[in-house]
């Protein structure tokens, strides 16, 4: 599907100037931090107890859809924890000497932020394991006979993993994060606070009741409520006297095709398709990605939480099913 997404949760598509405006809307503290509460509590208890004895926090495995606040969470534990930080991915450590050179780089206390943490090579998750259980490197200096192994201490650090998905992440790495938390969905009054927040931070005047209008459309995500709020915007800079108001609000989501639960042509078209094609049936993921054009993963990670999260498809064992209030609602459109 070539159609660009406004609600697209993805960040690698995001230009320079849209990552150093995510990176200043970000919070840096829980204070900061809307919603989310019973992980904020947990996570403040384990922060408390941490800097009571002294130590660092116990590796903590962050999962849940994109565009929830896992990479921002991991910065406010960091700072929380007055911790270095340091940012990696999965598919950015290709092999076990990578990861060897990040972790002899590490700092005491230092947390380590591994994000798509399910996309590391066994050959890398090898290595992690005894690294993050005893803090300890074994590497293998030399080939054939000569060959040896020695251990090298390692500085004692937390690990951050992120992953949109807990069930790919092999048993013995998830075993050894002391804690595993899911990200939720925010509530539309969450999400209206966010939408204040960065307007406030933007310098960009809303109305509340536009703020309100906003957090109906932006799926129960921040990464989406922050894009939606900065592209209203530019609607009302230049159509308006820049204030953000409900006509400017309704415009601007109607030239975005963005409709009134936050579903934009991509979403309304892959529905449609299925509908077209199976009806009521169950539809297998690998034939709903041939369908679109997408990758499983992009079906799998960006359209089905939040279109399974308002009840229109189902997951069954023999597929996705798209549901009768799902054909309800495009009948309306
Ligand atoms: N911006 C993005 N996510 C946020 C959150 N959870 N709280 C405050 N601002 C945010």
């Amino acid at each position: 599907m070539t159609i660009e997404r406004i609600v697209d949760t993805s960040v690698h598509d995001k230009d320079a100037d849209e990552q150093v405006i995510e990176v200043t809307l970000r919070p840096q503290n829980f204070d900061d931090y809307i919603g989310q509460e019973r992980l904020k509590k947990n996570l403040r208890l384990a922060i408390d107890a941490a800097k009571k004895r002294g130590e660092p926090m116990d590796h903590v495995l962050l999962y849940g859809p994109p565009g929830l606040g896992k990479t921002t969470m991991a910065n406010v534990i960091a700072n929380e924890m007055g911790a270095g930080f340091r940012v990696t991915s999965g598919p950015a450590i290709e092999r076990a000497g990578d990861l060897a050179s990040i972790l002899t780089n590490l700092q005491d206390g230092d947390i380590l932020f591994i994000d798509e943490i399910h996309r590391l090579s066994r050959a890398v998750e090898e290595v992690l394991y005894s690294a993050m259980e005893d803090f300890k490197l074994d590497i293998v200096i030399g080939k054939g006979p000569a060959a040896r192994s020695i251990r090298l201490d390692l500085p004692k650090f937390t690990i951050i993993g992120a992953t949109t998905r807990t069930g790919s992440l092999a048993a013995p790495l998830r075993d050894r994060f002391g804690h595993i938390h899911r990200l939720e969905f925010y509530t539309p009054g969450e999400i209206a606070s966010i939408i204040t927040r960065a307007a406030g931070i933007l310098e960009a005047p809303i109305k509340p009741e536009s703020a309100d209008l906003l957090s109906t459309r932006a799926r129960l995500t921040p990464r989406i409520a922050n894009r939606l709020l900065k592209r209203v915007r530019d609607y009302a800079d230049v159509n308006g006297d820049g204030i953000i108001d409900t006509v400017m609000t309704t415009r601007a989501l109607e030239l975005m095709e963005v409709d009134e639960l936050g579903l934009d042509p991509a979403d309304r078209q892959l529905l449609s398709t299925l509908l077209e094609n199976y009806g009521d049936r169950p539809v297998g993921l690998t034939t709903i990605a041939a369908l679109t054009g997408d990758e499983v993963t992009t079906i799998e990670d960006f359209y089905e939480p939040y279109l399974m999260q308002i009840g229109f498809i189902e997951r069954t064992p023999r597929g996705r099913i798209v549901t009768h209030k799902a054909k309800k609602h495009l009948d309306k459109q």
